[in-house]
């Protein structure tokens, strides 16, 4: 089956950031999971040169315009190789084979005339390109809810296209092709937008001359969205190429939710008008924005090198960080904090982990010779149950533009399979000589779950399947779609290696009070040793200290007033403590391990003295005690006898 997935053309008026890679990295990784289904794939992406605000930008920067967007150019191709994007094509709008095409549509859309000339009298949003009638204006500035800015007042001879005429046979089209727009969401804004009423759309502007000319009156360029919509066919290579025959309609139009209307508006009319079929869907998903809901822009300075992000965390984690944190029909947020967050939880502790340990159990327990498999057990049965579910939930999420419920489907099996590791128990059986059987069998199932987390994740880090690969010391046809819920697929006898952790944790001292910092290096890559003695792995005694030294930490009891998990973390927990009359606020890692309700009321040890730090943009003030070994920790409580402020000593 063909499958033909495109991202919008990028304005290249400045250098990508990490929101606007989200739509890109979306993208490949649809493309890549129809390539591994054994789909044929057309995936295109590319620029789109032709706007004003690229002519003022350049201006800006003493540069001509074409100099201007050919070094902005290369900044995008360099980031989409930085981020292993797969496309097939990268169509930039100043090309021939993208001019050529569009002065055709616009000729034929006049001649059957559907393109007519008058003259516009009305503003223009230059950052948005986009057309304003005054009653839309807010308060005069851009309606548009991302935008607000200046509008500009035009008033020129232009030609118009006749939106109005096609107004009832889009929303009919809309009506009975359920799929077209998605999520629901925003094909009820469309539907909603267009029963307002469709005014014909200006498509020639003539106060400025860079762009594509209308070929039968040069005098004016066609407007930068009419030439953009086009893309997606010039590069197939319209109206006969090859790719257009093999590859059009496009499975899939993925963006960002701005720019639906022009695409849910403007390019099925110019399609009804040319008679050529519509796009099957055309998918809108939320932005990336900052901590405090802003844009990430670089008006406001909050842009950060996309490239040094890569650098610093690699690609596949970066991917894995986009992909996961935004869900359907909604923003995500970005930040530093929240990607090394998602690399040391989900990443370093789940999934790398998982893969560390196990394979280290192989080669210290059989040499690195993978076992074959005796009787299998309820364990193996309910892993073999939990792939089949979690394969058909990943394909279901991805036929819907979903990422981020497909990997959180895939991480349920992540999970799963640490709880096998701490379950079956192999550092114990290992010292029973009536479970070598017993031990060949959970050996062989760890390895086959790596395998089967190599191909699930592949669409989403595609760095991931060759570093399996290698320690399977196997080559990529191991990493086939249709075997993710298959098992018995690794031959017995092949040898292992444990090999470097695949996403070394980062250090969150700069992010994280010592406490909380303790509870992750618990649960990073545990030792095999400690794996096999889990009761007696104690952390060494630190080295003496005097009386004096001691004296300095002000220990008081602090009554836990109330408590809530902070958001978008799995293990902080904002902790209001009553201490002498004064309520503090504190933020501890210990949400994994406690509810809300398990600690209201309670007595807990507080370091009062201890400097505050921000945590999640949350200052804490003070430090709870907990006791923790391996899995478990415990918050230290006293006896509800001594009021809050009572010292401990
Ligand atoms: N040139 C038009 C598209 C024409 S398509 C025929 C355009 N370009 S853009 O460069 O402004 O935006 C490109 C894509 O990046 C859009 O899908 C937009 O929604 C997306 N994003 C820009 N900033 C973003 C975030 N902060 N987060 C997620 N996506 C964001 O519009």
């Amino acid at each position: 089956m063909k499958y033909y997935i495109t991202t919008p053309i990028f304005y290249p008026n400045s250098s990508p950031h990490i929101g606007t890679a989200y739509t890109t990295v979306a993208a490949d990784a649809l493309a890549r999971y129809h390539r591994l289904q054994g789909n044929q794939v057309y995936f295109l992406t590319g620029t789109d040169e032709n706007a004003q605000k690229i002519v003022r930008t350049a201006e800006a920067n003493n540069t001509d315009t074409k100099s201007y967007v050919d070094g902005v150019v290369e900044r995008f191709k360099d980031l989409w190789r930085a981020l292993d994007i797969s496309n097939d094509d990268f169509i930039r709008t100043t090309e021939e084979r993208h001019q050529k095409v569009v002065q055709q549509i616009f000729t034929k859309l006049y001649e059957q005339g559907d393109i007519y000339k008058s003259e516009y009298s009305g503003w223009y949003c230059t950052p948005c390109e986009t057309f304003w009638m005054e009653n839309k204006l807010n308060e005069g500035k851009c309606p548009n809810a991302d935008c607000g800015r200046d509008v500009e007042l035009l008033k020129e001879e232009s030609y118009f296209f006749r939106l109005s005429k096609y107004q009832g046979a889009l929303l009919d089209y809309i009506n009975t092709h359920s799929d077209f727009i998605q999520p629901v969401s925003r094909r009820n804004e469309m539907v909603k937008f267009i029963e307002g009423g469709l005014e014909d759309l200006c498509v020639s502007r003539t106060t400025f001359q860079w762009g594509i000319k209308v070929p039968f009156d040069p005098k004016h360029v066609v407007y930068v969205w009419l030439d953009a919509l086009i893309n997606y066919i010039s590069a197939l290579g319209y109206p006969d190429g090859e790719n257009y025959k093999n590859y059009w309609p496009a499975d899939v139009h993925i963006m960002g939710k701005d720019i639906v209307r022009f695409h849910a508006i403007i390019w099925p009319i110019i399609l009804m008008a040319i008679d050529v079929p519509l796009p099957k869907v055309i998918y809108g998903h939320g932005w990336y924005l900052t901590k405090d809901g802003g844009k990430i822009s670089k008006s406001r300075g909050n842009v950060q090198d996309s490239f040094a992000l890569i650098q610093r965390y690699g690609s596949d984690a970066i991917r894995y960080f986009l992909l996961r944190e935004m869900q359907v029909g909604t923003d995500g947020t970005y930040s530093e904090d929240n990607v090394v967050e998602r690399l040391n939880s989900d990443l370093a502790n789940d999934f790398g982990n998982f893969i560390s340990r196990s394979l280290a159990m192989v080669v210290k327990f059989r040499d690195g010779i993978v076992p074959p498999s005796g009787q299998e057990q309820a364990l193996e049965l309910e892993l073999k149950a939990l792939s089949t579910e979690v394969k058909k939930a990943v394909d279901k999420s991805l036929r819907k533009c979903d990422p981020a419920s497909a990997l959180e489907e895939i991480w349920r099996f992540v999970a799963r399979c640490n709880k096998y590791v701490d379950e079956t128990a192999p550092w114990s059986l290992a010292k029973q000589e009536d479970q070598r059987e017993r031990l060949d069998t959970v050996l062989y199932t760890f390895v086959e779950c790596i395998r089967i987390m190599a191909i699930l994740t592949a669409p989403f880090m595609p760095g991931i399947p060759s570093k399996i690969c290698g320690l399977l010391g196997k080559d990529e046809r191991l990493i086939k779609w249709e075997e993710a819920d298959q098992w018995g697929i690794l031959e017995e006898g092949i040898k292992v290696q444990k090999g470097e952790p695949l996403f070394p944790r980062i250090d969150m001292t700069e992010y994280l009070t010592p406490e909380e910092t303790k509870t992750v290096d618990e649960k990073q890559n545990a030792p095999i040793e400690s794996l096999e003695m889990p009761v007696l792995g104690f952390e060494p005694i630190k080295e003496e200290i005097s009386i004096d030294e001691f004296a300095k930490i002000d220990l008081r009891v602090g009554k836990v007033v109330s408590a809530e998990k902070v958001e978008k973390t799995d293990k902080l927990m904002k902790l209001e403590v009553e201490i002498a009359g004064e309520v503090r606020t504190i933020v501890s890692g210990i949400a994994k391990h406690y509810s809300a309700e398990d600690l209201i009321n309670q007595y807990v040890v507080v370091v009062a003295n201890l400097k505050p730090t921000k945590l999640r943009g949350i200052t804490s003030q003070g430090m709870i005690l907990a006791a923790s070994q391996g899995e478990v920790l415990e918050v230290l409580t006293v006896n509800k006898r001594l009021p809050g402020g009572a010292r401990v000593k």
